[in-house]
């Protein structure tokens, strides 16, 4: 991914030079996001004669070209944003991720947003930086792995424009900071996309290592002899079935005395590839499964945007990472592990391996003495029977973490929904020959992982998102491409910031 050029400046909307300018319209009062007489002007009143014409309204995905001699920018792309009333910073983002593919078919290289003080409640400061989030995610393509790359390099340059010099300062901020998030999902994209075959747990280790030389944190990584003195077992046993052997990552961002300054622990699910172990997935859409690290991705991206957002905060960031697959070595069903907290653990399913990964993180978790634990995980294929593909599931043992995330989610347009961890599921998961099995039949699935995990977090402050709902799409929709979405990245991010 060749970078893209943010830029933030002030004058009147008809005097930006760019291949593209972008105007924002709202359905049915045939309204712009702002006054545009005078561009309307210096395009010979083209505008109102699209928005006179009756078919172009203002509906979201709904775009309309206007082209255009004498001026500084050669297009003007109007934007529907659909209801007035409707209107806010995530479907602004959304409205921008289309734009983005409008942008890219028309081959246009640099791209003027068009924005106004305020509408609606949402200052030009969170416009700013939800189009650029929109547009850079929008724009995303993955093609390492294609031989011949038509694309010739998409969008190279974004700016934001407000008409007055006052408040410029802010939307800059703004802006610099939606390309950060955005740079930070489409790395997770990258790290997701890349196929499994490149990107075992090794190559997430040395990923990270990576970036941590980059962008100034710690990187630590446990390999197998340091995991079998910690007595990961759980871990170890998922990572068994592999050639590749598993890493626990640790990352560390953020200075101050350790005890003083106690850190928030974001704990990711990085399996490499599960095809299930001993108790195999049916073949069909296996090859999804290459994305069971996009919590791990997700962490990592995190902590990347923390760092380059130079928060005054502490970060501690955990990588679970091991390859599920079967093979002679591979843990069985009927096994019993005794974890590094030790907790035995029945196996029932093999391919229940992400709350196994995640148990013996969570308690190395315990050593930084954290504000919070939290954990991201493409846990349960039944968050999507809980949620669909709207939101993750937020699941936790403190409500003032939970409220945080919520809002967090909510702000940054990732929603994230509430499941009950009452202790009567608690009986799902018993077991007659250890502590507890590692999967607890049909009912409350995702309620069930999230259960599981409760066990390993006693006295911490913790909670768990569940992001097999979001974390792949099917389709290319808004700021969404087809495949990895980098979920968790912006929610964590915005969390950090916040908390
Ligand atoms: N990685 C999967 C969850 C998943 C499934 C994510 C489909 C995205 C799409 C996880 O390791 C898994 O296999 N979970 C099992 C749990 C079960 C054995 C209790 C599942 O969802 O079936
Ligand atoms: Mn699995
Ligand atoms: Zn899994």
């Amino acid at each position: 991914m060749s970078a893209i050029n943010v830029e933030a400046e002030c004058g009147a909307p008809e005097k930006a030079r760019a291949c593209v300018l972008l105007v924002g319209m709202f359905d049915k009062v045939k309204k712009s996001l702002l006054d545009l007489k005078g561009l309307d002007l210096a395009v010979k009143g083209a505008i109102s004669h699209v928005t006179g014409a009756g078919d172009f309204g203002g509906k979201a995905q709904q775009f309309v070209w206007i082209y255009s001699k004498g001026t500084p920018f050669s297009r003007l792309l109007l934007m529907g944003l659909g209801e007035e009333k409707k209107f806010g910073p995530e479907v602004y983002r959304r409205a921008c991720g289309f734009a983005a593919r409008e942008a890219r078919k028309a081959k246009s290289k640099s791209l003027a947003v068009i924005l106004p003080d305020s509408v609606g409640g949402a200052s030009a400061q969170e416009l700013a930086g939800a189009a650029v989030e929109g547009l850079m995610m929008g724009g995303y393509r993955f093609t390492p792995y294609k031989s011949k790359n038509d694309e010739s390099g998409g969008i190279a340059s974004i700016t934001v424009r407000i008409r007055d010099k006052k408040g410029l300062e802010a939307v800059r901020k703004a802006a610099m900071r939606g390309k950060i998030i955005a740079e930070s999902v489409n790395l997770a994209r990258d790290m997701v996309n890349t196929p499994a075959n490149d990107m075992p747990p090794e190559a997430i280790a040395a990923r990270a290592q990576r970036l941590a030389k980059a962008y100034g944190f710690s990187c630590k990584t446990l390999g197998v002899p340091e995991l079998k003195k910690l007595k990961m077992n759980a871990i170890l046993a998922v990572g068994a079935g592999s050639k590749r052997p598993p890493r626990l990552v640790a990352l560390e961002y953020g200075g101050g005395a350790q005890g003083k300054n106690p850190p928030i622990v974001l704990v990711g699910k990085g399996i490499a590839f599960d095809s299930g172990g001993i108790s195999l997935k049916p073949p069909g859409d296996m090859e999804r499964m290459k994305d069971d690290m996009s919590g791990a991705a997700a962490v990592l991206a995190a902590v990347v945007a923390a760092a380059r957002l130079k928060l005054k905060k502490r970060i501690v960031g955990l990588l679970a990472c091991a390859e599920n697959l079967p093979d002679a070595a591979a843990y069985r069903p009927g096994d019993v592990i005794r974890t590094a907290s030790g907790v035995t653990v029945e196996i029932i399913s093999t391919d229940a391996e992400g709350r196994m990964v995640l148990c013996d993180a969570l308690h190395y978790a315990r050593r930084f003495t954290p504000r919070a634990v939290v954990d991201v995980a493409t846990l349960t294929g039944a968050a999507v029977i809980a949620l669909g593909y709207e939101a993750m599931g937020l699941m936790g043992n403190d409500d003032n973490l939970r409220a945080a995330l919520h809002k967090a989610g909510d702000e940054c347009g990732e929603r994230c929904w509430p499941l009950p961890l009452w202790e009567e599921y608690d009986e799902l998961l018993h077991s007659e020959v250890a502590d507890l099995k590692n999967v607890g039949g049909r009912p409350a699935g995702t309620i069930v992982g999230g259960m599981f995990l409760k066990r390993f977090v006693k006295g911490l402050k913790w909670a768990h998102l569940d992001i097999a709902s979001v974390a792949w799409s099917e389709r290319e929709w808004a700021y969404k491409i087809k495949g990895p979405t980098g979920a968790g990245v912006r929610i964590l991010t915005n969390f950090v910031e916040k908390f």
